[in-house]
């Protein structure tokens, strides 16, 4: 079947993507970004073949094939209007390490981890830097090498991280907006990024403890002892860092609407577990726990919350 069209490039440079991490989000928005517009960042070895062949699955359930060029390891980076990072987050600034002193000063770099901490460390690390956030409620994975599958339609949200990204934000949202899928600009992104790390906070680790879907957890025992002092403590935080901090029971609201909406989804959490994969567990409860460590704040349940979970992967 033949892809769908494309809206018409319209971005200054002719509307060309560098992705640094070919797993299932940067395979999404490679196979969903207008076609030979896009190269994958290999990691420093050569990679095995010229380019990332795979098949898309869409929303819909149509298949499409994708064939994404590798950049050449020894040749300069290609100029490009922004580079998506999406790697997982723990992976985010080494491989960025790896590759940014050949990429031009003004490229717009813009993550997509989950969770929080590895955005911040990132844009300390080059504050001189255009560095954006994206937070993306898409789904996808890959069942395996060749096949991706768009699981779930959603929405990026894009904000500046750092004072150079200010300017090149509406260039870079127009940019993705070239491609199939929604694309917002959010002045608002540290908001919009606690938002979503309530929510991992409140769903991933009980998912991966108790081995289940979303919805499940919702009635379990130990969901239910343990939800009330963990909203408690995220609001807690949040206050202090001086966010606009809903209610302890507004948050538990929030946090069982979305368990609720997405009640037979496997979390990401849950499905590295089962991989016996690293977990992002640092990013979500264990960065909650750390800022709390940083401010004299006692988070326990989230401290808890992240130990177990560590303990359950061996890698
Ligand atoms: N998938 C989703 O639906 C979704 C939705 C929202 C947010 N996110 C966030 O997006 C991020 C990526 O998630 P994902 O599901 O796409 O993970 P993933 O499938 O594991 O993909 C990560 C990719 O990064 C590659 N990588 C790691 N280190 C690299 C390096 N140094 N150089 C080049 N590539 C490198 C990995 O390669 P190897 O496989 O060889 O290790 C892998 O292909 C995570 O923070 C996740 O929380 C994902």
């Amino acid at each position: 079947m033949a892809a769908p069209r494309h809206q018409e490039a319209t971005s200054a440079s002719g509307g060309f993507t560098l992705i640094l991490g070919a797993g299932a989000i940067g395979r999404l928005w490679a196979a969903s970004l207008p076609p030979q517009r896009v190269r994958f960042i290999p990691r420093d070895t050569v990679p095995a073949a010229r380019c990332c062949e795979y098949r898309l699955q869409a929303a819909d359930g149509n298949q499409y094939p994708a064939s994404i060029p590798y950049c050449e390891t020894a040749q300069p980076l290609p100029r490009a209007d922004c580079l998506l990072v999406t790697t997982k987050a723990a992976d985010a600034l080494p491989a960025l390490e790896r590759h940014i002193t050949r990429l031009p000063r003004d490229i717009p770099v813009v993550l997509f981890q989950n969770g929080m901490g590895s955005q911040q460390r990132i844009a300390a690390r080059w504050p001189e830097r255009p560095i954006l956030a994206a937070v993306t409620t898409e789904g996808a994975n890959n069942p395996s090498a060749h096949l991706t599958i768009h699981a779930g339609r959603g929405q990026t949200s894009i904000g500046s991280l750092t004072p150079n990204a200010e300017h090149c934000l509406p260039t870079v949202v127009r940019h993705l907006q070239n491609s199939r899928l929604r694309v917002f600009p959010e002045p608002e992104i540290h908001q919009r990024l606690w938002q979503k790390l309530i929510v991992n906070a409140g769903i991933n680790p009980f998912t991966a403890l108790l081995n289940c879907v979303n919805g499940d957890i919702l009635a379990h025992p130990f969901y239910l002892q343990h939800i009330d002092p963990l909203c408690q403590e995220l609001h807690q935080l949040m206050a202090r860092e001086g966010l606009n901090s809903p209610s302890a029971d507004a948050l538990r609201e929030t946090i069982e609407t979305v368990a609720r909406a997405t009640a037979l989804n496997t979390s990401s959490m849950r499905a590295d577990v089962l991989k016996n994969r690293p977990t992002e567990i640092d990013y979500i409860n264990g960065y909650v726990a750390s800022r709390g460590e940083a401010l004299n704040l006692e988070l326990a349940t989230n401290r808890m919350l992240a130990e177990r979970v560590r303990a359950l992967t061996h890698c």
